[in-house]
């Protein structure tokens, strides 16, 4: 079975707590989990925003605020590896080496964030490298990379493929505070650049667009890859 790293955006699965879609995502995930070798990086959403403005409100820095964000994810990655019951390895991995070696069970790997001044984007890119992925895709609120920032700017038009260049040049305007929201950082757009890993980038507010894109290669985003290259259908 191939490899494939899900970043699963906070803001997707648990916009804040009342909302989650933690039970929808559990069951799309153990479906696909029979095509392919899965792990889902999930992010912090609006919790880890509320957590995040009150250490700024106390003053402290932005790398106290990342640290507070990393928490959160984890707390996300463990609901969810709850939620998924004997799917998921048991254990929320907290380094890349401890993600590989749960991959080696043959269960869906669940993890958050790993170190400041980055976002679990980038944690799912490193990922993909380690583990030698087929693909990683982005979850996120928006369907697709954008020229600009389609909430704020009406002349933003959607970009259906794009090479990794591509990306890491869109990228580069971005910020990178704490809890910022960006489609992805710039670190996990340099990785995707040097790995070749070709990046699906979708909409993830409904659970059913990632096993559509996966198992029959029809979904609406961006795919960022080398010379054209689809990897869609995955299995
Ligand atoms: P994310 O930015 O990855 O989650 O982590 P998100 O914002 O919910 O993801 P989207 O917007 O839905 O895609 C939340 C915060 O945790 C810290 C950062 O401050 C980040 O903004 N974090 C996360 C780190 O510092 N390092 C990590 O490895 C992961």
């Amino acid at each position: 079975m191939k490899k494939v790293v899900v970043s699963l955006g906070g803001s997707v699965l648990i916009p804040s707590l009342p909302e989650h879609r933690l039970a929808a995502y559990a069951s799309v995930l153990r479906r696909i989990a029979g095509h392919a070798a899965l792990s889902v990086v999930v992010g912090g959403g609006g919790e880890a925003r509320k957590y995040i403005a009150a250490a700024r409100d106390l003053g402290l820095d932005e790398a106290f605020a990342d640290e507070i964000g990393i928490m959160v994810t984890r707390l996300n990655a463990m609901l969810l590896a709850g939620a998924l019951g004997d799917a998921a390895y048991p254990v929320v991995a907290t380094s890349q080496a401890e993600a590989c070696a749960y991959g080696a069970s043959g269960k869906i790997v669940v993890m958050g964030g790993i170190t400041p001044a980055q976002t679990t984007d980038a944690v799912a890119a490193v990922l993909a490298e380690r583990s030698g992925a087929a693909l990683m895709v982005n979850l996120t609120s928006v369907d697709g990379i954008y020229t600009a920032d389609p909430r704020t700017d009406p002349a933003a038009r959607r970009l259906e493929r794009l090479t990794p260049a591509e990306l890491r040049e869109i990228v580069g305007t971005g910020s990178l505070r704490a809890g910022a929201n960006m489609v992805i950082d710039m670190v996990a757009a340099r990785v995707i650049e040097r790995s070749g890993i070709p990046l699906l980038v979708i909409d993830g507010r409904d659970p059913l667009h990632l096993e559509r894109a996966l198992l029959t290669g029809k979904y609406q985003g961006s795919l960022v890859s080398e010379g054209g290259r689809d990897p869609l259908p995955i299995a």
